[in-house]
């Protein structure tokens, strides 16, 4: 039975940057089932011709091939004009037939209704195939918020119909976290609190607010346009115990757990496991840029952070008494995402006297950017008579910048045509993720607690050293 793709918002950046190329790239690839069809939803005067007519020349003027253009092209099969509303939408009805899954591209303030209006004219309904929704983060603002619209979407949605998707769960070195902590039998014995001494999320960006994105960010923050969901994806998956298996519900139910076991921030001692800031002009890749309250969009006076650090420990058998601090910033010194696993220093008694007293502890680390790599800094001896250290780096790359590949979207879109759920979230994890944060996010709203600066382009505001809980550990370079 033939699938359709239904991308509602067809027009939007959503769409035209991430989705739209990621189904040119399984396409090409020939990922993509001979009879899936692609069918657009949208609110713009286009027609299927003129859309994918600017589509392709948008491509071509930014260097990408289009040499499969023609059989990517073939696959759509209509441009429906509407709005958000019950008249617009049910002239769906008329495109839709058979599997169909509606991806959701619109901004979130929409979600509960566009769920609730396909719904309201039959599309929801698996007579003759599946019926899958696709929505995309941010999933509410707060706990509260968030609870509202999961009731409103689950009104007329089954949880299994529903693919929540938060894109870092598609990212190769994230699905790579668990074939690597899993299929080894090198990491699991080192994997707790007798052996780690500190582990650090960090998804520091250059970027700022470009293209039209200030009015959405000022509203969240980088709290919850980051935290909350993918370094909270990437704590869980580091912090997990093995899942019974990789079906969709023991993994979920794995990542769940350790936020469970996350000790809950005091509402009155938010600042000593928080820190936030924004930033002020700079340079940045040695081009001059405005600071956040000078961008687009942006209200005068806001305090909304673009950078946040936080900490948590997680009070269960593997893990109590070790930090987990957390980092993402807007305009940084340099992108990189990465999760550093610090072990505890081994006794070095031994080299007491040489200049190898002063070891560095050994990291372990998963680099998402700039490149997708595994590496461990250990440490050797240099070579000469001397007994003198040097640090070494044992690294695994597996895609460097540039290299071609698929990106996560490609990724998770072919999971969801194909049903598989590991990779998507489930309400409660979404709702846990807002847990463990809520104390934060209301001293916030109430506009307690210290907003510091950070001039862009540096490595972030050095009130960050705050939440550090020893003189030991400090926070890797953003470089
Ligand atoms: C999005 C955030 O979810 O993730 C953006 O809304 C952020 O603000 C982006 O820039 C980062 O994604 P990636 O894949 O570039 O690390």
């Amino acid at each position: 039975m033939k699938t359709q793709l239904v991308i509602l918002g067809a027009t939007g950046d959503l769409s035209r940057n991430l989705l739209l190329p990621a189904l040119y790239k399984l396409c090409q690839a020939g990922m993509l089932k001979e009879d899936l069809q692609i069918a657009l939803y949208a609110r713009r005067e286009y027609t299927l011709e003129s859309l994918l007519k600017e589509v392709e020349t948008a491509w071509k003027e930014q260097g990408i091939d289009t040499r499969h253009w023609q059989a990517f092209s073939r696959r759509f099969v209509a441009y429906t004009r509407g709005g958000l509303d019950v008249e617009g939408i049910s002239q769906l009805r008329d495109v839709v037939h058979g599997n169909a899954v509606f991806y959701l591209a619109l901004p979130p303030g929409v979600f509960a209704q566009a769920a609730e209006y396909l719904a309201a004219v039959g599309l929801n309904r698996e007579e003759g195939g599946f019926r899958r929704l696709v929505i995309e983060k941010p999933f509410g603002y707060d706990i509260e918020s968030a609870r509202t619209l999961d009731q409103h979407v689950r009104a007329s949605w089954r949880e299994d119909q529903i693919f929540r998707i938060d894109h870092y769960l598609g990212k190769e070195t994230v699905q790579n976290i668990l074939v690597f902590r899993f299929a080894n039998l090198l990491l699991e014995p080192l994997w707790n609190r007798n052996y780690v001494e500190h582990v650090q999320i960090t998804a520091a960006e250059t970027s700022g607010l470009g293209g039209g994105r200030g009015g959405y960010y000022d509203q969240a923050g980088a709290l919850r346009d980051m935290i909350q969901n993918h370094l909270i994806q990437l704590f869980t998956l580091t912090a997990m115990e093995p899942p019974s298996s990789l079906i969709y519900d023991d993994l979920r139910s794995e990542k769940v757990k350790v936020l469970k076991s996350v000790r809950p921030i005091p509402r009155h001692a938010v600042n000593a496991f928080v820190v936030r800031a924004q930033y002020t002009s700079g340079v940045v890749d040695n081009q001059p840029v405005p600071g956040y309250l000078e961008e687009e969009e942006i209200a005068s006076e806001s305090s909304t952070e673009s950078f946040a650090a936080v900490k948590f420990y997680v009070d269960n058998w593997r893990w109590r008494g070790v930090p987990f601090y957390l980092r993402t910033g807007k305009r940084l010194k340099a992108d990189r995402s990465e999760i550093a696993i610090q072990l505890k220093l081994p006794p070095l008694h031994l080299f007491r006297e040489t200049p190898l007293d002063r070891l560095e502890p050994n990291w372990f680390i998963f680099e998402m950017k700039p490149a997708e790599a595994i590496y461990l800094l250990a440490q050797a001896k240099t070579l000469g008579l001397e007994l003198k250290p040097r640090s070494l780096v044992l690294r695994a790359p597996y895609r460097e910048p540039g290299t071609e590949g698929f990106d996560a979207y490609a990724t998770l879109l072919l999971d969801v045509l194909e049903g598989n759920r590991a990779h998507f979230l489930r309400f409660d994890e979404v709702e846990w993720a807002w847990q463990v944060l809520d104390p934060i996010v209301k001293a916030w709203q109430s506009d307690s607690g210290p907003l510091a600066t950070y001039p862009a382009g540096s490595e972030g505001p050095p009130e960050a050293e705050r939440i550090l809980d020893s003189e030991t550990h400090r926070w890797r370079a953003v470089e």
